[in-house]
């Protein structure tokens, strides 16, 4: 691509909602004043409506709501580039309607994803966590053939709930594992059924089939509580749910109540509700339950690689071209 480096410099102002990796403040750097906020914390919503007010660009994070009021405030933006690849913290309709570019950060993020799913299943399934506090609470004393049984990766039933990037990568790892795959997508995906066995099947013979169920797709309308408690009844007494999409995919009161009463026997969860959850959460109480704090995407490696991909969504737009990764195309169809 062949930016206009030295014309647009100094030209625009960009605003990043909080630190992110050098490189991708480097790369904006070179094209436009830059602010970060600092805070270790998101900016206040007053602070954003603020700081929004001058810029061409913004480069937030998933804890921003970009909506209707921010696009008002900032009257010259012209790019909204989203430290993620999930965008569901942006009113993508009104940026669309007021010509402004929406950018993420796909595919970078991809198999760092699946590797923590995959370590949430295996933790989840033989009680990692449990295990380790039990070791430092003090608490072993010998070799003993019925203490922490857990349930075996290899070999189970894996359902995965999105077959798109992150559930083929899952798909992958649990080929690795002898696990059989069944998935539920709107479409067929040839590849995955075909170099790892995977069968397509519906949503209900999914969660009554598998021991292990993952959720892969975005958070949309369509797909918000779409595991309720209807869902979860259907579910093995024995089975694992495994969320590292968005909280709110769940309807997380009845996945408390489902673990509480053992319709299910576990979970391991990235993605909550309401983030952050505190440690008097009901699912910080249970022992069948893992909790991380929504660090899917959290290797050095690409959080680097989204830090330089969001900046270049930024960068590429500012310079009049069409950014790889734009999510509503349509500003550029009019
Ligand atoms: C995303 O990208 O949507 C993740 O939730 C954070 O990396």
């Amino acid at each position: 691509m062949n930016f206009l480096k030295d014309e647009v410099k100094g030209l625009f102002k960009v605003y990043v909602t909080r630190k992110i990796p050098r490189e991708g403040l480097d790369l904006l750097e070179g094209y436009a004043e830059v602010k970060v906020w600092e805070g270790e914390l998101p900016p206040p919503r007053d602070v954003l409506l603020e700081e929004v007010q001058a810029v061409d660009g913004l480069l937030c994070l998933l804890t921003d709501r970009i909506d209707k009021d921010i696009f008002t405030a900032a009257k010259n933006l012209k790019v909204v580039s989203n430290y993620a690849v999930g965008f569901d913290n942006i009113d993508l309709a009104e940026a669309s309607r007021r010509g402004i570019v929406v950018t993420n950060t796909p595919d970078v993020l991809t198999e760092t994803t699946a590797d923590l799913a995959f370590s949430l299943m295996m933790a989840a399934g033989r009680n990692i966590v449990t295990a380790d506090r039990y070791v430092r609470d003090g608490l072993w004393r010998t070799w003993d053939p019925l203490l922490l049984l857990g349930r075996d990766i290899n070999g189970a039933t894996l359902g995965l709930i999105g077959m798109g990037r992150i559930g083929q990568a899952m798909a992958c790892r649990a080929a690795g594992f002898d696990m059989r795959i069944l998935y539920f997508n709107e479409f067929p995906v040839d590849e995955v059924e075909k170099k790892f066995r995977a069968q397509k099947v519906t949503l209900e013979k999914l969660l009554q089939k598998s021991d292990f169920v993952s959720i892969h797709v975005p958070l949309t309308p369509s797909t918000s509580k779409l595991i309720g408690a209807r869902e979860l009844g259907l579910m093995k007494k024995e089975a694992i749910l495994i969320n590292t999409a968005r909280g709110p995919i769940v309807d997380e009161p009845a996945l408390i109540k489902a673990l509480q009463n053992g319709v299910i026997a576990g979970a391991g969860l990235d993605v909550f509700q309401e983030e952050p959850i505190g440690k008097d959460h009901p699912l910080c109480r249970m022992d069948n339950v893992v909790v991380v704090p929504h660090i899917g995407s959290a290797s050095f490696r690409t959080r680097t690689k989204m830090a330089v991909m969001a900046a270049s969504g930024i960068v590429q737009t500012l310079s009049g071209n069409r950014p790889e990764n734009i999510v509503n195309p349509e500003v550029f169809t009019d």
